[in-house]
C-alpha cells in the first residue's frame, strides 16, 4: 500500500509526542504523499514551526489571522485541499474542543471546514486518557465518524505506565495507507465482536462462558488484511491485538452494546464472534454472598442482543452472526439470519473436540439466503482468511456496498 499522490494535512497539537511528528511527517512523503503542517499555540512550545519546514518541504501555519499566509492558501482553500487531515499528537484539549465543535484555532477551524476523512492519534497522561471526560469525547467522535488511531500501551514520558502513549510513527503511515489505500475493503469500517461477557453475581463471581477470543481476533486481523479499518470490542480476553486493529475492552453485555452502538452508527460491516451471555443476574450483591443455605437461587434477566439491535437499527450495515451450537446446527443457524434479519450467519459446533470454544482450531457453515457453505476444520487464523473472503464476496454482491 502506498500514499502516492495524496494530500495529507497533518495537525500537531501540545504534547510530548509532537517530536515524533517530525518523523511521521518523513515518513508519510517517503510513501509519496504531500504533507503540510498546522500546528497549535501548545504544540509549539514543545518543537518549532522551522522543524516542521524542514522535513515537510513546505510552510508551516500556526495562526487562523496570518494575513500573509492566508494570502497564499486561505484556511478553506487548505481544508479543501486535504484529502486527509491527521492530527498526530491529539492531545485532551484538542479531543475536547474538537467534540464541541469550536474554531477557536486554526487546527479545529480546519476540522469543521472539511469534508476530507479526520483521522486523530490520541497522546497524553494515562489518568488523562481513561478519565470519562475524554472517553466520552472520543466515543462521540467516533460516532461522528473521526477514526481513532490508538493510543498505544507503555511507559510514558510523566514516569507512569499505561494506555495513552501516541502510535507510531510506521503504524500511524500504515494505517492511513489502509483508510486511503488499496486493499479491497480500503476505507471501509469493519466492526468486530470478541471473546466471552463477564456478568457479576457478587463483587467476586460473575457467569461467563470458555470463549478465548481466538476466532474474533482472527476475524479482525483478517479484515484488517484486507485493508480495513478494523474496530474490535473484546471481552476480557488474553490475547494481543493484532496489528492496526483498535481494541476497545467491554466486560459484561451491557458494557459491550455501549462500545458497539455508537460505533455501528459508522461501521460498513458488522461481525458478532463474541459469546456474548444471554443471561445476567437480575441483581448484583453489593457484597459477597455467604455461605449459609443448602442451595442459593439466583434470579436471571434477559440481556439485550447487540447482533439483533445492530441489524435493527442500521440496517445498511453488512451484519454477520456466528451461531454456537451443539444440535440443529444448520436449523438454528437459519432461525438466527431470519430472525435477527442478517445477512451471514457463520455457524459451528461447539460440542465437538478440537474445535469451538477455546481451541486452535475450528470449521464453519456459511448460511446466507443463498444457501449454505462448508469451511472446513483448519487453524482459526485460516479459517478466519476464508470467512473474509466470503464476506467480502458477499459484501460486494450487496445493495449495502455503496
Ligand atoms: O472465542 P473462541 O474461544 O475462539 O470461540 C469461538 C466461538 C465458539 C465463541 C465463536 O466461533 C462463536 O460461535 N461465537 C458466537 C457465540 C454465541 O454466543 O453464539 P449464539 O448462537 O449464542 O449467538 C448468536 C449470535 O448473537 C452471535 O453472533 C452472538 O455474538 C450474538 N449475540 C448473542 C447474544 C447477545 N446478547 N448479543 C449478541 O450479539
Amino acid at each position: 500500500m502506498s500514499l502516492a499522490g495524496r494530500k495529507v494535512l497533518l495537525g500537531v497539537t501540545g504534547g510530548i509526542a509532537a517530536y515524533k511528528s517530525a518523523d511521521l511527517v518523513r515518513r508519510i512523503r517517503e510513501q509519496g504523499a504531500e504533507v503540510r503542517v498546522v500546528m497549535t499555540e501548545g504544540a509549539q512550545a514543545f518543537v518549532t514551526p522551522l522543524t516542521f519546514q524542514a522535513v515537510s518541504g513546505n510552510d508551516v501555519r500556526t495562526d487562523l489571522f496570518d494575513r500573509g499566509a492566508e494570502a497564499a492558501m486561505g484556511h478553506i482553500e487548505l481544508a479543501r485541499w486535504a484529502d486527509v487531515i491527521c492530527v498526530a499528537p491529539a492531545s485532551a484539549d484538542f479531543i475536547a474542543r474538537l467534540r464541541a465543535g469550536m474554531a477557536n484555532d486554526l487546527l479545529t477551524t480546519l476540522c469543521l471546514a472539511t469534508d476530507a476523512k479526520l483521522v486523530i492519534a490520541p497522546a497524553m497522561n494515562r489518568l488523562m486518557w481513561s478519565n470519562p471526560a475524554t472517553q466520552e469525547n472520543c466515543v462521540t467522535l467516533e460516532q461522528r465518524g473521526v477514526v481513532m488511531l490508538g493510543p498505544a500501551s507503555g511507559s510514558q514520558a510523566c514516569g507512569e505506565t499505561g494506555e495513552g502513549r501516541m502510535m507510531q510513527p510506521l503504524e500511524i503511515v500504515d494505517d492511513l495507507s489502509r483508510l486511503l489505500g488499496e486493499g479491497p475493503l480500503a476505507g471501509k469500517q469493519v466492526l468486530i465482536t470478541a471473546g466471552p461477557t463477564l456478568e457479576p453475581i457478587d463483587p467476586v463471581r460473575y457467569i461467563s462462558n470458555n470463549s478465548s477470543g481466538k476466532m474474533g481476533y482472527a476475524v479482525a486481523a483478517a479484515a484488517a488484511r484486507l485493508g480495513a479499518v478494523v474496530t474490535l470490542v473484546s471481552g476480557p480476553v488474553t490475547l494481543d491485538a493484532p496489528p492496526h486493529v483498535q481494541r476497545v475492552w467491554a466486560n459484561s453485555a451491557e458494557e459491550m452494546l455501549n462500545a458497539v452502538m455508537p460505533r455501528a452508527a459508522e461501521a460498513d460491516i458488522f461481525i458478532a464472534t463474541a459469546a456474548v451471555a444471554d443471561y445476567r443476574p437480575a441483581q448484583q450483591a453489593d457484597n459477597k454472598i455467604k455461605k449459609q443455605n443448602e442451595s442459593l437461587n439466583i434470579a436471571l434477566e434477559r440481556t439485550e442482543d447487540i447482533l439483533a439491535t445492530v441489524a435493527g437499527t442500521y440496517k445498511d450495515v453488512f451484519t454477520v452472526g456466528f451461531a454456537a451450537e451443539t444440535d440443529k446446527l444448520l436449523e438454528y443457524a437459519r432461525g438466527k439470519l431470519e430472525r435477527k434479519q442478517l445477512d451471514m450467519v457463520a455457524a459451528n459446533w461447539v460440542n465437538q473436540p478440537g474445535t469451538g470454544f477455546d481451541a486452535d482450531q475450528n470449521a464453519l457453515t456459511l448460511v446466507t439466503t443463498d444457501g449454505e457453505e462448508e469451511l472446513p476444520v483448519q487453524s482459526k487464523a485460516q479459517l478466519a482468511t476464508e470467512l473474509m473472503d466470503k464476506v467480502l464476496a458477499a459484501y460486494q454482491r450487496s445493495a449495502k456496498n455503496s
